[in-house]
């Protein structure tokens, strides 16, 4: 069976109230260009959306040839699209101050003369830290809830994968967290003789963090709301690459859109006489098709052409909307 049965549009016409859309892939198959695609076109419907990108490797502001780095910025004629490069460096210092705070806290709390410094070091350096920085700085976007539409240029997708996992894997630590916590508070407030409630801003905190994780692992996991749309080439890499991301995201119980296959070229516009480079490749990506069709079936949702250029700017994705949403 090689046909779509369900193309992007008709996806985003069974999916009305949809607010959150990814894009997750290998690098280098356009997950960016089709985060822009997506997101002129939503704003194209009269919706307000929000470009955004928690990666680090930052793209759109090349994307969009206009300067969005640290703030949200008009990318369209419509004036209803904005992009937005979230400053990852700017959100870890802030992270590491809000730590050094707490930190600061419990250690006064604990009577420890411990600098808290190594401490915050220790907590805050390590890659997981950075990933759990940027999940925020999503989050917070998602809670602060200014736009009808948001499109997030995921980071590649083994940081995308840990990024969600994390949230299960918070909520588990910040239970355990709470528990011994609040154990100690009513031990403590049993043995005091003073009836008033003890100030516990680390408790507050952990109990603020659960709240927002618990909201967001809502949103993430509700198909009403949010899809995931993997980007692929007629490739084998990228198609093992979102093969298995897929079935992480199945088990996590969040929602796939479907697949977007990018970067075909386009058979008609070449002749027999072509050169036996160009016939190779036409020769291998049919192969990869025909393993598309038989992994990714009913979920291919787009056959996106390569053009004769990058996609650079606002006449080129234009040009790319048609495309993705026939
Ligand atoms: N269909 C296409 N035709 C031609 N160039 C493309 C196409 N899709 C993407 N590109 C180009 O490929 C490069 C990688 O795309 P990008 O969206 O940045 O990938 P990713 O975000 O997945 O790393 C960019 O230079 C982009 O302009
Ligand atoms: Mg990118």
């Amino acid at each position: 069976m090689n046909r779509m049965t369900i193309s992007m549009r008709k996806f985003m016409e069974a999916h009305p109230s949809l607010k959150y859309i990814f894009f997750g892939g290998k690098g280098g198959v356009g997950k960016t260009v089709m985060a822009g695609t997506a997101a002129l076109w939503s704003a194209q419907q009269g919706k307000k959306t929000l470009l955004a990108s928690t990666n680090p490797v930052h793209s759109l502001s090349n994307l969009l040839e206009k300067d969005v780095f640290g703030k949200a910025a008009v990318v369209c004629d419509e004036e209803k699209c904005f992009a937005f490069e979230i400053d990852t460096k700017d959100t870890i210092e802030r992270s590491k101050q809000e730590i050094r705070e707490k930190i600061n806290w419990f250690l006064k709390f604990a009577d420890l003369t411990t600098k808290a410094d190594d401490f915050v070091e220790s907590a805050t350096m390590n890659p997981a830290f950075e990933e759990s920085a940027m999940f925020e700085n999503m989050t917070d976007l998602m809670f602060r809830d200014e736009y009808d539409f948001y499109v997030f240029d995921t980071a590649p997708t083994a940081n995308a994968r840990r990024l969600l996992g994390m949230s299960k894997v918070y909520s588990l630590w910040v239970d355990k967290m709470l528990k011994s916590r609040e154990e100690a508070r009513s031990l403590r407030e049993l043995l005091s003789f003073t009836k008033k409630k003890e100030e516990d801003p680390l408790l507050d905190y952990l109990l603020s963090f659960k709240d927002r994780m618990a909201k967001a692992q809502s949103l993430l996991t509700n198909d009403a709301l949010t899809a995931f749309f993997f980007v692929t080439l007629p490739e084998s890499l990228p198609i093992a690459v979102i093969t298995r991301f897929i079935n992480w995201f199945y088990e996590f119980g969040i929602p796939v859109g479907g697949v977007i296959v990018n970067g075909i070229i386009q058979k008609d516009q070449v002749g027999k006489d072509a050169p036996e480079f160009v016939r190779n490749r036409v020769a291998m990506q049919e192969e990869h098709m025909q393993e598309i069709w038989e992994i990714f079936n009913e979920r291919v949702r787009a056959l996106i052409p390569l053009f004769e250029t990058e996609v650079k700017g606002g006449k080129m994705l234009q040009r790319m909307v048609e495309h993705l949403f026939v």
